[in-house]
């Protein structure tokens, strides 16, 4: 497992980051691996221990998401002073995440879009959803509702657990292992279809060819028992009070239990990437042979 951990021993968000870990961590991202950082944690002010209980989820969504571009709050039981205090501690960790990608990741740091924040303070272990929507299976990220258009999705992860519990994961194997067994499966899209799921608002913004295919990989990966069972795949748990990042639209994973994470997602275009042919774009482009953008 080690090998698929890129380990760097930062305590702090702000570094400082020496050229050894900027170089070695950037190279170890591009090259499908996760950045481990088992020292690095994320502190809850005295005031704060409070949201650490799963009542503060309705229950309805999977996760309490804020957004720093209008400071709102999704998912969340409670009143408006609870929601005041759980948004300034999911800014505070947005803004923690930010200093470190860009400390850590400075050829990503012109180039990098921060999205959605999401505090996950429910047990993952015994959680029902429909399998496409079950992360205890084996999967790339990808958003059904949010085309990324070729853009790269980079998450950190901080677990927060209070009682001592890691968050268990398993890694699959590298990406184009995984998409050199769906791709002959994969159908292009209804005419039409891409256009029509926009004007539903089922998506934001049209599907691109990419977002597509990436989507169907992902959801035909999940629903294929037989690829859950039998695929390559190492577990590992991190540990109560680390962090991690890695490239979640190439590296598969999937979360077997855990309670209590704070993640921030990031978008990255394949251009600021120091080898854009690494990204599942090119992957996938050159395993289907033709341009997906
Ligand atoms: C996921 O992104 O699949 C879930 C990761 C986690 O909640 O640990
Ligand atoms: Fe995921």
């Amino acid at each position: 497992m080690t090998d698929r951990l890129y380990t760097v021993d930062l305590t702090q968000w702000n570094g400082p980051f020496t050229p050894a870990q900027q170089d070695g961590a950037t190279a170890a991202m591009e090259s499908g691996n996760v950045v481990y950082l088992p020292k690095l944690d994320f502190q809850f002010n005295p005031e704060e221990q409070k949201f650490l209980t799963p009542v503060w989820s309705n229950g309805a969504a999977k996760n309490i998401s804020y957004d720093h571009r209008n400071g709102r709050i999704q998912g969340m039981e409670g009143d408006q002073t609870a929601q005041h205090e759980l948004a300034a501690l999911l800014k505070r960790y947005s803004e923690s995440t930010l200093t470190l990608m860009q400390g850590l990741f400075p050829q990503y740091k012109a180039a990098l879009l921060r999205m959605r924040t999401s505090y996950r303070p429910v047990e993952i272990k015994g959680r029902v959803s429909k399998v496409t929507k079950d992360d205890t299976r084996l999967h790339p990220d990808q958003f059904p509702a949010r085309p990324v258009g070729g853009k790269r999705i980079i998450r950190i992860f901080c677990n927060v657990n209070p009682e001592g519990k890691g968050r268990d994961w398993r890694i699959g194997e590298p990406f184009a292992d995984f998409a050199g067994k769906f791709v002959p499966r994969l159908k292009a899209p209804f005419p039409g279809s891409r256009d029509l799921m926009y004007m539903l608002r089922i998506t934001r913004t049209p599907r691109t060819m990419y977002d597509h295919y990436m989507l169907q990989l992902h959801d035909q990966g999940k629903m294929d028992d037989r690829y859950q069972h039998s695929a390559p795949q190492i577990p590992f748990v991190f540990p109560p009070h680390c962090t991690w990042t890695c490239f979640t639209d190439e590296v598969l994973h999937a979360v077997d239990a855990g309670q209590y994470l704070l993640e921030q997602t990031y978008l990255l275009p394949v251009e600021a990437m120091k080898n854009p042919e690494k990204s599942p774009l090119r992957v996938l482009e050159k395993l289907m042979g033709k341009k997906l953008m």
